[in-house]
């Protein structure tokens, strides 16, 4: 209900700004931003910079199920089987390592790592996975000898130049063979991630693949750099309200006619109005509806009341310059879900709880 009363100002603020009032709608922005636990963007200015990643079909198809009113547990992820209410995707930040000796058959070397930073601190982490995809096929076909080998290291702490690679300075997180590289890789990190968030802690990943069989150019997979895509799927919970056991009620009779009766009016909330639309990659808006209209005695069961107003209407209806009518709120609110890029262009999906206005009511 909080961020509907900013929401509803913001309406305010849309046609003020009609009128020049920008810095209001500034400031409303602001509000709004702060509300949703959005980054703070400038809206004129429109992002620069190479293209965003595309949104990994996960997250959309989390999104496609993301209204779901009636969600059998709020802030669970089925899908991924973990608590959550926020889904981010870190881009791999890591550089590439010089090329590797060539007596050691290495395909590449590449060091991971993702800035974390965008974890606020009362969010919890439940999940955290390594994707690794390639681009195009590989096939071990073509190197006879054996597989691939995929090894991920963690450095075991700051060393000097040229020491990262020495064996004593690095843990051994995954070892892994397989024969093609035609599919994506996933790793469970979450334990390491969780390390990852305190203070100077995340040395990032180092990668390796080698292929033992050579041709005679070398490396059967030489070139394979060119084609590797890393990111780090990250689940957690923001401190947002979870709304456990949802009250389920009846479907909303609309009440009787007399058109100023309190019930939920058509409100639809366009992001690319406040000039979003750069950075929210979905939805474009959505309807969020607002309550308005009268209390009146007596007050009928569809207005859906509680013995409090019932009574408060009763003493308005005796005294009407002492007691005002009870109100109309939201009764019934649903949740919504937006996929948005955060400043760092890392894809994020989170999920708000009552964002919508399904049902208004007299309180
Ligand atoms: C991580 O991101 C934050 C915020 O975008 C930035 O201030 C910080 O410098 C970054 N850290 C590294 C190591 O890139
Ligand atoms: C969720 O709501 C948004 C905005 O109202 C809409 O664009 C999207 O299609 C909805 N998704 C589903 C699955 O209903
Ligand atoms: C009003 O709320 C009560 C529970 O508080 C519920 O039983 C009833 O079905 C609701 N009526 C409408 C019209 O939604």
């Amino acid at each position: 209900m909080a961020i509907l009363r900013v929401l509803l100002p913001l309406q305010i603020a849309w046609a003020f700004s009609l009128a020049g009032a920008h810095d209001l709608l500034g400031s409303r922005e602001a509000r709004l931003l702060r509300a949703l636990g959005l980054p703070a963007r400038t809206p004129a200015s429109p992002k620069s910079g190479p293209d965003p990643p595309p949104v990994p079909p996960l997250l959309w198809k989390l999104f496609g199920r993301g209204n779901r009113t009636e969600d059998p547990e709020p802030c669970w992820i089925e899908e991924l089987r973990v608590p959550g209410n926020l889904v981010r995707v870190f881009r791999d930040q890591g550089a590439w390592m010089s090329p590797p000796e060539p007596d050691r058959w290495l395909c590449l070397q590449k060091r991971l790592y993702f800035n974390l930073s965008a974890l606020g601190e009362g969010e919890r982490l439940t999940l955290a996975r390594l994707e690794i995809r390639f681009g195009r096929n590989l096939y071990g076909a073509s190197s006879p000898g054996g597989p691939f080998e995929l090894s991920l290291y963690r450095p075991s702490g700051l060393a000097l130049r040229g020491l990262t690679a020495h064996p004593y300075s690095r843990r051994l997180l995954v070892g892994q063979s397989f024969a093609h590289l035609h599919k994506s890789f996933a790793f469970d990190l979450t334990e390491v991630a969780k390390e990852w968030r305190a203070p100077a802690r995340n040395l990032g990943l180092l990668l390796e693949i080698a292929a033992p069989a050579a041709t005679a150019e070398g490396p059967a997979c030489a070139g394979i750099d060119s084609f590797l895509e890393a990111s780090l799927l990250a689940v957690s919970l923001a401190p947002a309200p979870c709304r456990r056991g949802r009250q389920r009620r009846g479907l909303h009779h609309v009440p009787p006619a007399g058109g100023h009766v309190c019930k939920a009016r058509r409100l639809y909330l366009s992001f690319g109005d406040v000039g979003w639309e750069n950075w929210i990659i979905a939805p474009q808006g959505y309807m969020a509806n607002y309550c308005v209209g009268e209390c009146p005695f007596p007050l009928t069961e569809e207005l859906n009341s509680t013995n409090h107003a019932i009574l408060q209407t009763i003493v308005h209806s005796l005294d009407p310059d002492g007691t005002p009518q009870p109100c109309c709120v939201p009764v019934r609110l649903s949740p919504v879900s937006i996929l948005y890029y955060d400043n760092d262009d890392n894809v994020v999906l989170r999920h708000y709880e009552d964002m919508v206005v399904d049902e208004c009511g007299c309180r």
